[in-house]
């Protein structure tokens, strides 16, 4: 017998002594990060940024692949013995030296994982990590000339493309309520001083709300610039609409970490019926929102209708897509995702 073969009858006994554990899982206690395991990550430190924000510098285990600047990952991390998964845009660039990346939270109101990852995740944290996605990221051939719209957390991609490519001309235009507000202000103004990028800092308390029809004021050749735009659904909308009123829908990339809700209906009755919990929903509240408050274990991974990690059988009544509105009636195998869909009437999923 080879070796490789003794070691998969060995691999095969082992299992059998251990099961319902899976050796894997006693190998997760001692070494969470080695190859072959469901990849994971350490969390190595957490740096204060503003009064809310925090960057988490996480090593990543033996079979991340890297990413792309701009692109973002899921990280599933225990929050009061929980189980949750989010989207954080990395925002190191691809090609640091210590093979380290870092994401950058901000905490919101209510939120359950920023809070936790800003105020009390501690170093040594062994986190869940999904390789990186997205295409919100430079293509191959630099442009020439590039604008980052961005505005509060939506700064957190752009600051990924900019540490990652050295580009000769970048105008970055971000808001914030206030200076301190503005996350790596410092690094920003320290790009500024080396002549890397010009930007133009608006605190919208002082200031008010950008206006994105008034942006040749601030940035003269706007339609020019490949842009990369983040921020809240308002910006972004606004955005989109001057670029296609202007032709340039084609030059504009944009990024949204919260789903366009255009849609609501009535609600119902949901029940989840492998926890047997029913509870009364309305019609814009996300069936996962509307799970994870009764209590129920839901999957999830961007929250927002891109990932497909949320995805449920419903086995009987109507769910209503709240960006399209379009309505998902019950039938064997059919599937919803939980976090862009609401109750549309009496429902059952299979949770
Ligand atoms: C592709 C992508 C990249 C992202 N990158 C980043 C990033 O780099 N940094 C970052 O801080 N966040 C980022 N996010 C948002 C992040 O995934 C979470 O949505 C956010 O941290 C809130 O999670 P929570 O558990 O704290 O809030 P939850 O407990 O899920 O929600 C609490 C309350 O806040 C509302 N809410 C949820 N998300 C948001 C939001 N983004 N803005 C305002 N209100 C919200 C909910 O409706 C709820 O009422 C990204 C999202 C996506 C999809
Ligand atoms: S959680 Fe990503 S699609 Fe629903």
């Amino acid at each position: 017998m080879t070796s490789a073969a003794l070691r998969s009858r060995a691999w095969k006994l082992l299992e059998l002594v251990t099961t319902p554990l899976l050796p894997s899982d006693y190998l997760d206690l001692v070494s969470p990060l080695r190859a072959g395991a469901d990849l994971r990550g350490r969390i190595e430190a957490v740096h204060p940024e503003t009064a809310d924000a925090a960057t988490i510098v996480i090593r990543p285990g033996r079979g991340w692949r890297g990413h792309r600047a701009g692109q973002y990952i899921r990280i599933g991390i225990d929050v009061d013995g929980v189980r949750l998964w989010r989207a954080y845009s990395v925002t190191s660039p691809a090609n640091r030296a210590d093979g380290r990346i870092t994401i950058t939270v901000k905490a919101i109101p209510d939120g359950k994982v920023s809070n936790h990852l800003v105020r009390r995740a501690k170093p040594g944290t062994v986190i869940q990590l999904d390789q990186a996605c997205g295409e919100f990221v430079l293509p191959e051939t630099k442009p020439a000339k590039v604008l980052y719209l961005t505005a509060g957390s939506g700064i957190t991609p752009a600051m990924g493309m900019l540490r990652d490519a050295d580009l000769d001309d970048v105008v970055m235009v971000h808001s914030a309520p206030r200076e301190e507000d503005v996350i790596f202000r410092n690094d920003l103004h320290d790009l500024v001083a080396d002549e890397k990028l010009r930007l133009v800092e608006l605190h919208t308390d002082t200031d008010g709300m950008l206006d994105v029809t008034r942006l040749h004021e601030l940035v003269p050749d706007w339609a020019e610039r490949e842009t990369w735009a983040c921020g809240p659904a308002g910006l972004l909308d606004a955005a989109e609409e001057h670029w296609a009123a202007n032709g340039l829908a084609d030059r504009l990339h944009t990024e949204r970490f919260r789903p366009s809700v255009v849609v609501a209906g009535d609600g119902g009755e949901v029940t989840f019926s492998t926890t047997g919990k029913t509870v009364e929903a309305d019609g814009a509240t996300p069936l996962l929102d509307v799970g994870e408050d009764a209590g129920v274990l839901m999957p999830s991974g961007c929250r927002m209708g891109i990932c497909f990690g949320c995805v449920t059988p419903l086995k009987a009544g109507a769910v209503r897509d709240l960006r399209t509105g379009e309505i998902t009636e019950a039938e064997p195998g059919v599937l919803v995702q939980t976090c862009v869909s609401a109750a549309a009437g009496p429902c059952e999923l299979e949770r």
